[in-house]
């Protein structure tokens, strides 16, 4: 596989040498000298709509990148990826989401353990799933932290309308004990099933709050209970789980990064709020995108496309900071999803071959729930001093949400035109952000907006020459935290 520095490639060379040319380029003008521009900078994927032609790039732009992903060899990594060769080098792992919604073509150890998931999860979404004392489960708790909450949280919070399960779910992420207590607010022992996610079982969050899950079980209920029927865990480490005391034990793989696993069984309380069904079309959306992302021309592949426009802000146009605004309140978590996507992926300062780089990675990602964005930072997004490319994520029929959504993309890109205006009434434009527009949420339509973000992601780390499926970075931090424990206790 291609490990050639990303600077030493002709085309970044002539992407530098582009973008001197390009700095004056003003959207408005962009727009006035091709009349076609709205139709032409526009990509679809099945379910999905990009519009990036609010983006500061033009035909040579496109070209350019396009010649860098050649020249990085992304067709080649998207391969090695897809085909499961060992893509996480610092890991020697494979990077294998893919097979996790490859349907009928998943590996059997995958079917199997949907299969069982299938038969735990309907039980719970029907109600005639039961605990200890025999009355059956109606609210389940996941216990996991990162990508073992992230995903998962935001899927049972985009889809809760349609979920029509007997029984509620909620998360507790945080070591602070708070948000097990919110979580349990009027909860009664014996209808409380809790899911214990975490693909090592060795992350300090999520065991501290199985511990306290399990105390407060052992106070809450009949004495003698077999509390572990309370119990399930998801994990790639099951001797440990069944140490702590599960009645399933639901396996995950090494090959699968945790910031990518929600369609593995780290996505167990998705599939009991939204039953088996609708998770299968959820997978079935993300299978959507791994063949658009697989097959699709570069100048037609939206996570492609969005992957050498983000690249074209951070390294060519200084952007340092990327804003997600999700133009649709069931969305609301998208940003924090992404943020842990984004940023663990490929917020890397070496490349593959160990060299420290020269030029950015991963921008800082943020952003929040449009409109309600609009009463709180859009001020610096359209007169701030920096430049910050927006995506905004606009879904269902809401006039309202598009017609803002449209506006806000508008005023960034164009700013105010009236000379008379005074200095602090006017608005600069030229600031880029992208449409990417779905036809409603749904579970088919959620696992396409969120499989399209990963390829994104694992595109950028290719562009970029860094391993996206490793995560040093988090562990000095956990180290020095485990040992300060150790002292205090
Ligand atoms: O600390 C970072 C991290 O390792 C993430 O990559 C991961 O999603 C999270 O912790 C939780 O890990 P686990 O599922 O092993 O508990």
């Amino acid at each position: 596989m291609n490990l050639r520095p990303t600077m030493e490639c002709p085309a970044w060379q002539r992407l530098t040498v582009h973008a001197d040319l390009w700095r004056e380029a003003r959207l408005p003008a962009l727009f006035a000298s091709d009349p076609a521009r709205a139709e032409r900078f526009i990509a679809s994927a099945p379910g999905l709509q990009l519009d990036y032609s609010r983006q500061r790039v033009g035909t040579q732009t496109l070209l350019l990148l396009a010649q860098l992903a050649l020249e990085r060899d992304l067709a080649g990594w998207r391969e090695a990826m897809f085909s499961g060769k060992p893509v996480n080098s610092t890991e020697q792992r494979a990077a294998r989401h893919t097979a996790l919604r490859a349907g009928a073509e998943a590996p059997e150890e995958v079917r199997d353990v949907l299969s069982r998931m299938r038969g735990l999860a309907s039980l719970l979404h029907s109600g005639e799933l039961r605990g200890a004392t025999a009355r059956p489960f109606t609210r389940l708790v996941n216990l996991g932290i990162g990508g073992s909450d992230l995903g998962p949280r935001l899927a049972v919070d985009a889809l809760r309308e349609s979920a029509n399960s007997r029984c509620a779910v909620n998360f507790a992420a945080n070591v602070d004990s708070l948000e097990l207590a919110r979580a349990l607010e009027g909860a009664d022992a014996g209808t409380t099933l809790f899911a214990v996610v975490s693909k090592t079982f060795t992350t300090h969050e999520t065991l501290a709050n199985a511990r306290a899950a399990k105390q407060w079980l052992v106070e809450n209920l009949p004495a003698g209970s077999d509390v572990s029927r309370h119990f399930i865990a998801v994990t790639a480490n099951p001797q440990a789980a069944q140490a702590f005391g599960a009645r399933d034990v639901l396996p995950m793989w090494d090959w699968v990064g945790g910031r990518f696993s929600v369609w593995s069984a780290a996505g167990f309380s998705v599939m009991a709020a939204i039953g088996p069904d609708a998770f299968d079309e959820f997978l079935a959306g993300a299978r959507d995108i791994d063949q658009h992302f697989a097959a699709a021309p570069l100048q037609a592949n939206v996570p492609a496309l969005m992957a050498l426009v983000g690249l074209w802000n951070v390294n060519f146009l200084d952007a340092r900071t990327h804003a997600v605004l999700a133009y649709a309140h069931a969305l609301r978590l998208l940003p924090a999803y992404l943020q842990q996507l984004e940023m663990e992926s490929n917020g890397k300062r070496v490349d593959r071959n160990g060299r420290a780089l020269e030029y950015a990675t991963a921008p800082v990602l943020w952003g929040g729930e449009g409109t309600v964005s609009q009463h709180s930072f859009h001020q610096l997004l359209h007169q701030g001093t920096q430049i910050v490319p927006v995506d905004f994520v606009v879904a269902g029929g809401n006039p309202a949400l598009h017609a803002n959504a449209e506006a806000q993309a508008g005023a960034l890109a164009f700013g105010t035109a009236d000379p008379a205006l005074p200095p602090h009434r006017r608005h600069p434009g030229n600031r880029p952000s992208s449409l990417l527009r779905l036809e409603r949420i749904d579970a088919r339509n959620l696992g396409r907006l969120l499989a399209t973000y990963e390829h994104k992601v694992f595109a950028q780390g290719v562009l970029w020459n860094v391993n996206s499926f490793d995560q040093w970075g988090v562990e000095l931090g956990k180290s020095l935290a485990e040992e300060m424990l150790k002292r205090r206790t």
